[in-house]
């Protein structure tokens, strides 16, 4: 059989416009995607738009146009922030699109059909801004939710509940028995415990409280809930239907990893695997939850007035191309850690591993190139696998893939840094420039093949992340532009004229440098 590879993100609440933690969720997807596609030919990324609910019904009110009106236009700047940054999704899927909510509505039925729905009369503490009831124990001292510091409030209601208790020990089993299901595995105890006092959940509103959603099917006055509304674009996004799957979501689920942030791990490990049970479907095979991006070491919010859009940092350093961001949100945190964000660590960073790192090694050695061989590489300048970096090129490449199976983002991009550490290393103490003072030509030759077929290696690790940089590192090496991994064998780069004086441009510009100073003022 083929091999695949299915993931997807969470999907945004169109209530509100991209920021830079949407972002970062979005930009570790697509590297993991990119780097799949390197290696296997069915690599499929789903992402999309959240767009029903009390919330968005709210807003739109407020603003005083329709719940559709607002999705269209905040789904908009959505497609226009992943453009921007690149992020290559093969599919984005919204849940106001018809293929969705037709689909919906027949797991609805599946569920009630099951005995896994029934309908119940229900008193509880509401939170709009959560769009959830609350236990009065998840409250503040003074009764207020603690997200939204609102109080909630108290809603009796005829809604349908879903038999979450059914399956919970079943639940508790699978998260056991599977060490890779929850990522990073630091979070299992903590959902064990929450799966220990589980209740039923409900799954609709009635149509007085929430309008702007999907309809159950033969029940007129009640709304499908956001959460199986929101979780099943998963399975409806590929194909999904009851009884005649696509033979795209034959090919494609169960999907490889659900990327999500810490804060919704509970209705992904616990509620979607329920549902999924409860349909007889395989269950996917990892749920990575990442930590948060925070501003000064505090979480975004409206409030605080602390909330970046990626396009205002790209504006800010003038950057024409997201590689610099990419690649600072992608290793800004350690896997399921938070990390934060800060215009001078930003600096600070791409500065040191892009420009200087990477760049200049690439920009010396071929000037070194064109001044001793005229930009040629010599049949016997080409070393063979055996050589310490052509050794440690290979290591680093087995540590890289085993990095993305543990979907160690930032710890891969970690490896490419320190190999790119040790050639500036061997550069500094090999000093081809004395060796071919002394007249060393074949020494010479064979330290700056190293180093640039080190280069090229770097290019295709780093792809993921840069891959306009990538390109870039690879069209001043004279090489095609295939990030395949199995272009990743030493040797490749071959012998000939490669580069001459005027062709040699750096790939990354330093920000605040005289050069991007000089962009800047056009
Ligand atoms: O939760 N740092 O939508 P959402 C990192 N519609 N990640 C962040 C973040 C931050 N500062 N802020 C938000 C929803 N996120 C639901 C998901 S999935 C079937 C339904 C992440 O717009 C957040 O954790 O509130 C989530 O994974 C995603 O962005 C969308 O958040
Ligand atoms: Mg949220």
């Amino acid at each position: 059989m083929q091999e695949k590879f299915y993931l997807t993100t969470a999907i945004d609440y169109v209530n509100g416009e991209p920021h830079i933690g949407h972002a970062y969720e979005k930009i570790l997807s697509d590297v993991i995607i990119r780097h799949k596609r390197q290696i296997i030919d069915n690599a499929f990324m789903l992402t999309g738009t959240d767009e029903h609910g009390i919330k968005i019904q709210k807003t739109a009110a407020s603003k005083g146009i329709t719940p559709k009106e607002l999705c269209d236009e905040n789904f908009s700047k959505f497609e226009a922030a992943w453009k921007e940054l690149e992020i290559s999704y093969d599919k984005i899927i919204r849940t106001t699109d018809l293929q969705h909510t037709k689909t919906v509505k027949k797991i609805f039925s599946k569920l009630l059909e099951n005995g896994d729905i029934y309908k119940h009369s229900y008193t509880g503490l509401y939170c709009s801004g959560c769009e959830s009831f609350l236990s009065p124990k998840d409250l503040t001292e003074d009764g207020l939710c603690p997200d939204h510091m609102k109080k909630p409030e108290e809603i009796t209601e005829e809604n349908y509940f879903f038999k979450l208790t059914k399956y919970k020990d079943k639940i508790a089993e699978y998260i056991k028995s599977h060490p890779e299901f929850i990522q990073p595995s630091s979070r299992v105890n903590e959902l064990l415990n929450q799966l220990e006092n589980i209740e039923d959940i409900s799954v609709s509103r009635t149509k007085s409280s929430v309008q702007w959603g999907i309809d159950v099917d033969g029940d007129e006055s009640q709304t499908i809930y956001v959460w199986i509304d929101a979780l099943s674009n998963y399975i409806t996004a590929i194909g999904y239907d009851i009884d005649n799957p696509d033979e795209q979501f034959k090919k494609l689920w169960p999907a490889d990893v659900h990327v999500i942030g810490k804060d919704i791990i509970k209705f992904h490990s616990i509620y979607w695997i329920a549902i999924l049970m409860s349909l007889g479907l395989p269950l996917p095979k990892t749920i990575y939850a990442h930590g948060w991006i925070t501003i000064d070491q505090s979480k975004m919010s409206k409030s605080i007035g602390n909330v970046i859009a990626p396009h205002d940092v790209l504006m800010a350093f003038n950057l024409d191309k997201p590689d610099a961001f990419r690649y600072y949100m992608a290793s800004a945190a350690l896997i399921g850690k938070d990390g934060n964000y800060s215009d001078e660590d930003f600096k600070e960073k791409v500065n040191a591993d892009l420009a200087n790192n990477i760049g200049n090694l690439l920009n010396r050695t071929l000037n070194m190139l064109v001044k001793y061989f005229d930009g040629e590489i010599k049949n016997e300048f080409i070393t063979d696998k055996t050589s310490k970096i052509a050794i440690l090129a290979e290591n680093t490449k087995t540590q890289i893939i085993e990095a993305f199976n543990k979907y160690e983002i930032a710890e891969a991009s970690n490896l490419i840094v320190s190999f790119a550490d040790f050639v500036n290393k061997y550069v500094t103490e090999t000093a081809p420039w004395s060796l071919a003072k002394e007249g060393k030509m074949l020494e010479t030759g064979k330290v700056l093949y190293n180093v640039l077929e080190a280069m090229r290696h770097i290019a295709i690790l780093l792809y993921p992340y840069c891959p306009n940089i990538s390109a870039d590192i690879l069209t001043q090496l004279s090489q095609n532009t295939d990030f395949k991994y199995t272009n990743l064998v030493w040797g490749k780069l071959q012998a000939g004229k490669i580069t001459e004086k005027d062709k040699i441009k750096p790939v990354f510009l330093r920000l605040d440098s005289e050069f991007a100073t000089d962009k800047k003022k056009g």
